[in-house]
């Protein structure tokens, strides 16, 4: 089934997107492109973190294009040192990649794709959401052509990870997300830190990564050490959540919803303390047309699946 897909990655690397992109690479579905964006890292950090990565993964085919430099309004909002390092890995080294980078831009290719592969064509963006709403501005019928999005971000009845109700995907660029909310998209699903931090990756779970003999899952693990280490005074010892890598998971079908809401969606924006909350109006039913749906729980259980697909 999955066959019939084709997936564009929008992800700004970061620890646990390395993790998605170990995980997704693992599940062997087609990704066509991986686009950049500022978030975790500055682009051009997160850029060459994308190729190191996927050249030690052995899959320097698939092409990384550049995105935003800075978010839709304003300037890079600095990052997010203090969970994944200032270099985005944790202070992992990964060896430097020959790989050239795709001509276009971020937005120009994911505009591309959609023309080429129309609703085969499944985003999954683990970032701030700058080279999607990019996209839409350039091709405004885009959220209608490709088969759906998959949004890692959002914090509903959970706190927020930035300010008490912003999560970071958002608060980096809440002028994109809120445009991207804004248009209905053929099928929207908002993966929140509601759920994500349900899924979570313990201390044993990252010792069966470190035992791989493959050696970007073992560099994975050191990475993960950190960002254990890193969310330690937020979740206690010994776990983190698996954000990213559970909106890859819903992405592919392989965690199922055990409750998902169709729901409106917008972002505060504006000068004021709320910035970058997302505002979530539950709906009783379902638009035929525009499908905008929050997930709230789902099974099973993240962190063993992941490990039996990459073999640990
Ligand atoms: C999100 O923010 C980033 O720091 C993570 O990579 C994830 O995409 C979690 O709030
Ligand atoms: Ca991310």
């Amino acid at each position: 089934m999955d066959g019939d897909y084709v997936y564009y990655v929008d992800c700004d690397p970061g620890i646990d997107d390395a993790l998605a992109l170990l995980y997704l690479l693992q599940t062997g579905v087609e990704v066509v492109s991986i686009g950049v964006v500022q978030g975790n890292v500055e682009v051009a950090v997160g850029a060459e973190n994308t190729a190191r990565f996927l050249a030690l993964a052995g899959r320097t085919d698939i092409p990384i294009s550049l995105g935003g430099h800075h978010p839709m309004i304003g300037e890079f909002w600095g990052g997010a040192a203090v969970i994944h390092g200032v270099d985005g890995f944790g202070g992992v080294e990964l060896a430097r990649s020959e790989a050239v980078f795709d001509d276009l831009s971020s937005s120009d290719r994911l505009v591309d794709l959609a023309h080429r592969y129309g609703t085969r064509l499944r985003i999954i963006a683990l970032g701030p959401l700058t080279n999607i709403a990019a996209a839409i501005t350039r091709e405004p019928s885009l959220p209608h052509l490709v088969g759906n999005i998959t949004i890692m971000g959002g914090a509903y009845q959970a706190a927020g990870n930035v300010t008490p109700h912003a999560e970071a995907n958002i608060y980096a660029d809440p002028y994109a997300a809120e445009h991207v909310f804004s248009v209905p998209w053929r099928d929207l699903l908002l993966v929140p830190l509601d759920i994500t931090t349900q899924h979570m990756f313990s201390t044993a779970d990252n010792q069966r990564l470190a035992a791989s003999t493959d050696p970007l899952t073992q560099r994975v693990a050191e990475m993960v050490e950190f960002y254990l280490n890193a969310c330690r005074p937020k979740y206690g010892g010994g776990e983190c959540p698996l954000h990213d890598p559970l909106a890859v998971a819903l992405a592919i079908d392989a965690v199922k919803l055990t409750d998902v809401r169709p729901c409106r969606l917008s972002v505060i924006t504006g000068d004021t303390p709320d910035l970058g909350r997302t505002v979530v109006s539950m709906l009783d039913e379902d638009g035929a047309e525009s499908r905008t749906r929050i997930a709230l729980a789902g099974e099973p259980d993240l962190a063993p699946l992941l490990l039996n697909s990459i073999g640990c």
